[in-house]
């Protein structure tokens, strides 16, 4: 039995203290919660003080990025010793807006990928097809270059610290969710890879969230998906509320 992930993506959202405000808020909240694991995702600069915040909580933090190099002259990085040192457990990869707008490749993925993990990190790994790719009826190609690319040279054991996030990239921030079978088509595609990639048990263990425009009103039924198994939220996880209910709907 998978345990479910909830994970909010800050993205560049938040001063110091909207994301104090927010943590207070949800600490009320979910702080307790353990049926589901709880993510949240800042940016850099609130990464020490989310963790301040999230002490005696079930709440987990993660970044939203991390450099594959150790500690050099790479200004503008952050590497995953500084993660660690602060209590970062989780840290995003790949997500599109990285794909779209910072260069990021499946080699690039990669690499941070095997950084994070030599650390200790939890990565989320991010794949996800455009609208142009789907309606070319190309999704799963992409799907399967995003997945293999990203995951080579990966051990089963490294695996299994790893949690897929697939994000279509016409579904985030737009309102326009994956219908619960449109996503399922696609998690199902994606846990039959992993299968062919390494082993039963392994694809059948990993956790592949579902992320674009995900909402309280309708987490219930994606995560009713048997091939879901969380969600990665943008736009709902800044308010205390809305990132709240949708914790609690996953449980339903
Ligand atoms: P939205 O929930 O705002 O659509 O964003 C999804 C996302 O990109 C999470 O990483």
């Amino acid at each position: 039995m998978r345990k479910k992930i909830i994970a909010g993506n800050w993205k560049m959202y938040k001063t110091a203290s909207e994301a104090a405000e927010l943590m207070d808020a949800l600490k009320k909240d979910i702080g307790g919660v353990s049926a589901v694991d709880v993510v949240v995702c800042p940016p850099f600069v609130h990464l020490g003080s989310t963790v301040e915040a999230c002490k005696a909580t079930s709440i987990a933090v993660g970044a939203q990025n991390i450099y594959w190099e150790e500690f050099g002259a790479f200004t503008g990085e952050v590497c995953g010793a500084m993660l660690t040192s602060v209590g970062v457990k989780y840290v995003i990869i790949g997500h599109s807006e990285r794909r779209q707008f910072f260069g990021e490749t499946n080699e690039t993925v990669n690499k941070r990928t095997k950084a994070a993990l030599k650390h200790g990190l939890k990565p989320i790994v991010c794949v996800g097809e455009n609208l142009a790719e789907r309606e070319a009826g190309r999704t799963f190609d992409v799907i399967r270059d995003h997945v293999m690319g990203s995951l080579s040279g990966f051990t089963k054991e490294d695996m299994l610290k790893i949690v897929l996030a697939y994000e279509p990239v016409w579904a985030i921030g737009t309102g326009k969710t994956a219908t619960s079978q449109q996503a399922q088509e696609v998690h199902k595609f994606i846990r039959d890879l992993l299968l062919k990639m390494f082993d039963r048990a392994t694809a059948e263990a990993m956790r592949i969230q579902y992320g674009g425009s995900v909402k309280p009103e309708n987490i219930t039924e994606l995560v009713a998906q048997p091939d879901i198994d969380g969600a990665l939220v943008g736009g709902a996880s800044l308010k205390a509320d809305s990132f709240a209910a949708i914790v609690r709907n996953s449980m339903n």
